[in-house]
Order: structure tokens, then C-alpha cells, then sequence
């Protein structure tokens, strides 16, 4: 049987890391894409010595408007195919919006929004021609409702969740699937990453392990769902909105955000 081959974005750390350990204990030649090109090419050799399967670190700045187009040249020419899209390269933010780097938030908008949405379209069509392939777009549980102190972070996410549905209701029939992956609160070098790590909501006691996460997400991914929220307590809180009032969502979100370690 032909060797299957997964592109993970963001697959240096986190969720992404372990989407990585998953793919090359299944056999997949996996593909990993970041900005870290050493930690990139040190996970290629380990996965590479425990797992024997072939595996190609790609550095790429997916927060610069070129890096989709970048990667998905780099691809092109060694006429490699995608099978499985794993599109989970992304950062967060914190703090009030009229008191954040303007550079940043465009650049975090430009990674979790544009590049994800650049890549699919870049990959798509050739998955439509050959009748097979399979997306899996990183959501959270902030797609379903507003994240004041992280306002442009939540709206991201509202974004793919909204970008899923649409695209995955509009593959049907031709043999490709789409997946918002929606995970809570998850222990990687996000909240770190975010300047959040003090806040409650990054306590490591309440974390979700980023490996249980991945396979939920595969699990999903392979029955083509169009979305999965990890986690009772989290696919709770994303039924919110339809219970209470938004107004009144959105102020609970600002005081879980806002309570200290
Ligand atoms: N952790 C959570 O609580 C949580 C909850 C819901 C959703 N998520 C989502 O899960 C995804 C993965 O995050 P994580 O929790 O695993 O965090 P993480 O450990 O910080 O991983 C983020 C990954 O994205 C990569 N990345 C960051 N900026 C990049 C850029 N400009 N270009 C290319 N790659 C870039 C990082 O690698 P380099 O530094 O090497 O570039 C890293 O591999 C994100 O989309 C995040 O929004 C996380």
C-alpha cells in the first residue's frame, strides 16, 4: 500500500508535536512545518529513529503573507502530495485590544486566520481532482463564543470554526473532509507563548494533555466530522451561548480570563 503523507503546521510544540508522534506511529511520512528549524529537524531524526518512517522538516514563517505560498512551493517541487492537512500552526494574545502591539495582532491574525485559510485553498484542489484527502483546521473552544482580553485571539477562532463548516459542507461528495479540532485549556507553550501563564486559566492543574487532544482530533478527523470539542467540560462551556444570553457569556469569559494563579 502507498505511504500516506501529512503536512502538520505549528508541529515543533504543542498539540502539533503530538499530531506528529501520532502520524509516525501510523506509518505516515510526515511533514513538519515552523518557524524553529532546529527543533523541526531534531523531531524529524527522533521520529525518523523510533518509528522508521520518512520525514521532512520545512522551516516557514506562516505569520508572513508569503509562507503559505512558500510551503506549498517547497512541496511543489518535489512533487510531493498531500493527504492529510494538519493546519494548527497558531499563537494567542492577552490583554485589553486599544493596548496591544498593532504588529502583533496583525501578525497573529495573518497565522491563525489568513495562512490557514491560504493553505487550504493552495492544497485543496488537487485533493478535490484525486477524490481523496483530509483537512483538520485548529479551532478552539473560543470559536464559539467572545473572549474579552483576547478578543482578536477568540475571533480568530471563531473564524475557522465558521470557514470549516462552510468548506466542509460544500466537499460533499467529492471525497474530501474538513475538520475544526476545538480544544479548552491544553498544557503546551501557549499561554506561555501568550504572556498568560500567570492567569487561572493556564493552571496546570486544569490542562488537558496535548497527546489526549491530537487523538481526539484524529479520531474526528478520520470519521469526518466537521467539528470535535476535546472534553465533556469544555463541549459544555461551547453550549453557552445557546443557553444564556451572549451578553452575559462574553462578561463570565472576561472574569474567567481575568482571575489570577
Ligand atoms: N494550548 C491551548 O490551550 C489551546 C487551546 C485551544 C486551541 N489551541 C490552538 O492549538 C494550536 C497549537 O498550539 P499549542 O497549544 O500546541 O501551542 P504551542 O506549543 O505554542 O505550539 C504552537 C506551534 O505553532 C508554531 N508557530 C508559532 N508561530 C508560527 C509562525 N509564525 N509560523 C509557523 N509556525 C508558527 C510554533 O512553532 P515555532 O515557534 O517553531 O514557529 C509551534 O510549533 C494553535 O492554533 C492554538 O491556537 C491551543
Amino acid at each position: 500500500m502507498k505511504t500516506k503523507t501529512v503536512l502538520i503546521t505549528g508541529a515543533s510544540s504543542g498539540i502539533g508535536k503530538a499530531f506528529a508522534e501520532l502520524f509516525a506511529k501510523l506509518g505516515y511520512r510526515v511533514i513538519l512545518a515552523s518557524r524553529n528549524e532546529e527543533k523541526l529537524k531534531e523531531l524529524a531524526r527522533q521520529l525518523q529513529n523510533h518509528y522508521n518512517v520518512s520525514t521532512i522538516a520545512i522551516p516557514v514563517d506562516l505569520a508572513q503573507s508569503n509562507g503559505a505560498v512558500l510551503l506549498h512551493e517547497r512541496l511543489n517541487d518535489q512533487d510531493i502530495k498531500i493527504d492529510v492537512l494538519i493546519n494548527n500552526a497558531g499563537i494567542g494574545s492577552f490583554g485589553l485590544l486599544h493596548e496591544q502591539d498593532v504588529r502583533s495582532e496583525l501578525e497573529m491574525l495573518q497565522l491563525n486566520v489568513q495562512s490557514l485559510s491560504h493553505l487550504m485553498m493552495l492544497f485543496l484542489p488537487d485533493m478535490v481532482k484525486r477524490g481523496s484527502g483530509r483537512i483538520l483546521n485548529m479551532g478552539s473552544t473560543t470559536s464559539f463564543y467572545a473572549c474579552p482580553l483576547s478578543a482578536n485571539y477568540s475571533a480568530s477562532k471563531a473564524f475557522v470554526l465558521s470557514l470549516t463548516e462552510s468548506v466542509a459542507n460544500e466537499l460533499q461528495g467529492t471525497g474530501v473532509t474538513v475538520t475544526a479540532l476545538c480544544p479548552g485549556a491544553t498544557g503546551t507553550e501557549f499561554f506561555r507563548s501568550a504572556k498568560m501563564d500567570g492567569q487561572k486559566v493556564a493552571d496546570p492543574k486544569a490542562l488537558m494533555n496535548p497527546e489526549t487532544v491530537a487523538k481526539i482530533g484524529y479520531k474526528a478527523l478520520m470519521s469526518g466530522k466537521t467539528y470535535v470539542v476535546p472534553g465533556f467540560q469544555n463541549w459544555l462551556l461551547t453550549q453557552a451561548p445557546r443557553l444564556f444570553p451572549r451578553r452575559f457569556v462574553t462578561k463570565i469569559t472576561r472574569g474567567v480570563l481575568e482571575q489570577k494563579l
